[in-house]
C-alpha cells in the first residue's frame, strides 16, 4: 500500500482540525483509495515534533512533551535519514515568511497543498518560478481553500478554462466577515459600528477589523483566480476601495480606531440611505475577463438577485462563461471555518495521493 507521509506547518485552528480530520478518513483511504497516511512531522513557527511512525491521537501531549526547535534543514534530514515516499507539505500556517521554502520543498521532492493564499498573491515572478520548479521536479501544488475556504472554486475555474470555456467574468461576495458586515447592517436597524462589534464577538473579523475593510483579503482572491485565467496581473493592479475612512487608516493604533468605531456610523448609514428601494450593500470582488481588470468595491444590489439574498457570513461566486450566457454558474456557502477549509485541504491532500 502507498504511504503518503505528511509533513504539517501549522496546528492552529486549520492545522488542528485537519489532523482529526485526517484520522478520521485513515480507514476509507485504506480501504477505498489504496493509500495509507503517515504524519511523520507538525510543526509551529517555533518548534517541531518528529515521529517517524507518525504521529497518534496523542499528539497535542506529544507535542508539549517532546517537540524542539528546529529549522528546515532538520526536517529535510529526517525525511531523508527515514526514507520517506511520497511526501506532502501542508502550509496552514498564516506566516509570510513561510511561503520562502516553498522552493526548497519541492526541490527536495515534496508535493504542496496550501491554506496560506500569501505564495500565490507574490509577484508573478515568484509565481512562475515556483511553477517552473514544480513541473521540473514533477510536483504538484493545490491550493482550493485559498479562495472561498472549503467551496470548490478553483478547481471550478480552472476545470472549465483548462476544458477551453471561455470565462467572461467571476462576480461575488468572498469575504465571510465583510459578508455578515453587510448581510448584517442591511437587513437591521443596528448601527454600522454595532455590526462590526458583533462579528468581531463571533470571530468574523481579524483582531484589528481595519484587515477586513480594508478589501485587501478580497483583492488577493481576485488575483489568485485572475492568475488562473492567465491574467498577468500584481495586486498593486487590482484597484480595491478600502472602507476605512482616511483618518482612521494605518497610521493610527487599532485602540485609536476602536474608540473611534462611531465615526464610521454616519458614512454607511448614509449609504444605506441612498440607494434605490429593495436594494442591500454589498461587498464584492469582480474581474472583468476581457478588461484584464480586476476590482473589490461596496456595491447597491437588489435584494432579490443571487448577492443579494447571501445571508450570514456566506460566500458566494458568480461565473460567467460563454456556454452559460446570462445565467452564471453560481457556487455559494461558508466561505470560512477550520472544519470546511480543512476539509477542503483533506480533498486536495487526497488529490494529490492518488496522483503520486
Ligand atoms: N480559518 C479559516 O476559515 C480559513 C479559511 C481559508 C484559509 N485559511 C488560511 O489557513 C491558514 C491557517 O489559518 P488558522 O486560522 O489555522 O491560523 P492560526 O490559528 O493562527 O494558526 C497558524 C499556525 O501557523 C503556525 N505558524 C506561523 N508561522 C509559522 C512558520 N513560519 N512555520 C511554521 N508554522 C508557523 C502558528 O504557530 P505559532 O502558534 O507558533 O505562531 C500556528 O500553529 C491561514 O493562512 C488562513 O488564511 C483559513
Amino acid at each position: 500500500m502507498k504511504k503518503v507521509n505528511i509533513i504539517l506547518f501549522g496546528i492552529g485552528n486549520v492545522g488542528s482540525t485537519l489532523i482529526e480530520q485526517l484520522f478520521d478518513t485513515k480507514k476509507q483511504w485504506e480501504e477505498h483509495f489504496g493509500a495509507s497516511i503517515n504524519i511523520p512531522v507538525i510543526a509551529n513557527s517555533t518548534k517541531a515534533l518528529f515521529k517517524a511512525e507518525g504521529i497518534n491521537e496523542n499528539w497535542e501531549k506529544d507535542f508539549k512533551k517532546s517537540a524542539e526547535a528546529y529549522k528546515l534543514e532538520d526536517i529535510l534530514d529526517f525525511t531523508k535519514e527515514n526514507d520517506f515516499e511520497h511526501l506532502i507539505a501542508i502550509d496552514a500556517t498564516a506566516s509570510k515568511e513561510f511561503v520562502e521554502i516553498y522552493i526548497r520543498l519541492v526541490q527536495n521532492g515534496f508535493s504542496l497543498v496550501a491554506a496560506n493564499k500569501v505564495a500565490n498573491t507574490l509577484s508573478a515572478d515568484f509565481y512562475k518560478k515556483l511553477r517552473k520548479e514544480l513541473e521540473y521536479h514533477g510536483k504538484h501544488f493545490l491550493y482550493e481553500t485559498n479562495v472561498g475556504a472549503g467551496l470548490p472554486i478553483v478547481q471550478t475555474i480552472q476545470g472549465l478554462h483548462q476544458a477551453g470555456e471561455k470565462i467572461t467574468k467571476v462576480r461575488g461576495v468572498f469575504s465571510g466577515s465583510l459578508s455578515y458586515i453587510f448581510n448584517t447592517f442591511s437587513t437591521n436597524k443596528e448601527r454600522f459600528s454595532e455590526v462590526l462589534q458583533k462579528a468581531d464577538k463571533l470571530g468574523y473579523t481579524e483582531p484589528d477589523p481595519r484587515e477586513d475593510l480594508s478589501g485587501n483579503d478580497v483583492g488577493r482572491k481576485l488575483l489568485i483566480l485572475a492568475r488562473e485565467l492567465q491574467l498577468e496581473k500584481e495586486f498593486e493592479e487590482v484597484e480595491i476601495q478600502s472602507l476605512i475612512p482616511e483618518h482612521l487608516n494605518g497610521e493610527t493604533s487599532a485602540e485609536e480606531f476602536q474608540e473611534n468605531l462611531g465615526d464610521l456610523d454616519e458614512i454607511f448609514q448614509q449609504r444605506k440611505k441612498d440607494q434605490d428601494t429593495d436594494h442591500v450593500l454589498r461587498y464584492i470582488g469582480e474581474i472583468e475577463v476581457k478588461k484584464a481588470a480586476l476590482e473589490a468595491k461596496l456595491i447597491s444590489e437588489p435584494k432579490n438577485t443571487a448577492l443579494g439574498q447571501i445571508k450570514g457570513a456566506d460566500n458566494i461566486f458568480e461565473i460567467y462563461t460563454e456556454s452559460y450566457g446570462d445565467q452564471p454558474l453560481v457556487i455559494q456557502g461558508a466561505g470560512a471555518g477550520a472544519a470546511v477549509t480543512a476539509r477542503g485541504v483533506v480533498s486536495d491532500v487526497l488529490k494529490i495521493a492518488q496522483q503520486l
